[in-house]
């Protein structure tokens, strides 16, 4: 019997350099795909597959994430006063029960596997996921809730991967490739911005992770790595040294939002596929882009 997985790691403490001035006096997650907050749909993800309680590494200058996951009493009266039942269902479909969400800082910039460290009390000693809101994955049936399949299979450590192109290895941390399972396989290896050189493969770990608790003692003692961080990547390189990890692919489309064309690009995706907006923006978009051509 594997052990449920409740519980899901948000970290939300990153500056956001690469969106100023649009993130000087806001948190880069609550920039918006359409009229969702990017934290919201990753936590929306989250949901989808079951999660039950959700917890925030957060920051300086990033309590209206905080915000955001509460209830908003003048608003919603106004909205209720107004008759705007529509916009109120939606806000009372958005907000997390009561108690089910956690919220703690970072206190300084140390790295990825340093906000994952700070997560080690409020997850305690289960299994957990981590979802990493720069990445969107556009699926009907979310990425986690699909490695949660796989979990219920495998068990022990999972990540969902996907192949970049040659050029981009080095922005992200690449897997090795063992015996193969069909939609997972045994991870052999892994490597935090490798040259293209230095990859095993060309898969890419994609900022969706199931992990054992096991990973925070080895946080605990880790050393920096890439960037002069500590590296997520370097804790979980050990824990395979002890404990199975699989790589998944996943059906969907990810869009990396760390990255303005990234972003952009998620947020014409998600408009055209929604059914209220989706066909007027496709004739506005064919507009621009004819008028782009005949330029
Ligand atoms: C982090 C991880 C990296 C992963 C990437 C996915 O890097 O360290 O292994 O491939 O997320 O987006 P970051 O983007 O925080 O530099």
């Amino acid at each position: 019997m594997k052990r449920p997985i409740k519980k899901a790691v948000f970290p939300v403490a990153g500056l956001g350099t690469r969106f100023l001035p649009a993130t000087k006096a806001m948190p880069k997650e609550m920039l918006t795909v359409v009229d969702r907050p990017l934290i919201q749909i990753v936590v929306d993800e989250a949901r989808q597959a079951g999660i039950e309680h959700f917890i925030f590494i957060t920051g300086r200058n990033k309590g209206v994430i905080e915000d955001h996951f509460d209830k908003q009493f003048e608003l919603e009266e106004t909205l209720r006063d107004r008759g705007k039942s529509a916009e109120l269902s939606l806000l009372e479909a958005d907000l997390p029960g009561a108690g089910q969400t956690s919220f703690t800082r970072q206190q300084r910039p140390l790295g990825l596997g340093h906000a994952v460290w700070c997560a080690r009390d409020l997850v305690g000693s289960e299994p957990f996921a981590l979802l990493l809101p720069d990445v969107l994955v556009h699926a009907e049936h979310g990425c986690l809730a699909q490695m949660m399949e796989t979990y219920n299979d495998m068990g022990g450590n999972l990540v969902a991967v996907e192949e970049v192109p040659r050029q981009h290895i080095h922005r992200y941390g690449i897997v090795g490739v063992g015996a193969d399972h069909g939609r997972a396989f045994e991870i052999t290896s892994m490597v935090e911005k490798p040259e293209p050189e230095a990859a095993p493969s060309n898969l890419s770990i994609l900022g969706r992770y199931i992990l054992q608790p096991e990973i925070f003692g080895i946080l605990a003692s880790q050393d920096p790595g890439s960037g002069g961080e500590i590296q997520l990547t370097d804790a979980m390189i050990q824990l395979l040294a002890d404990q199975p990890f699989h790589g998944v692919r996943f059906e969907g489309q990810s869009y990396d939002c760390g990255d303005k064309v990234g972003f952009l690009t998620a947020n014409v995706a998600y408009a055209l596929s929604r059914s209220d907006i989706g066909p007027t923006f496709r004739d506005a978009l064919r507009e621009i882009v004819s008028e782009g051509d005949a330029d």
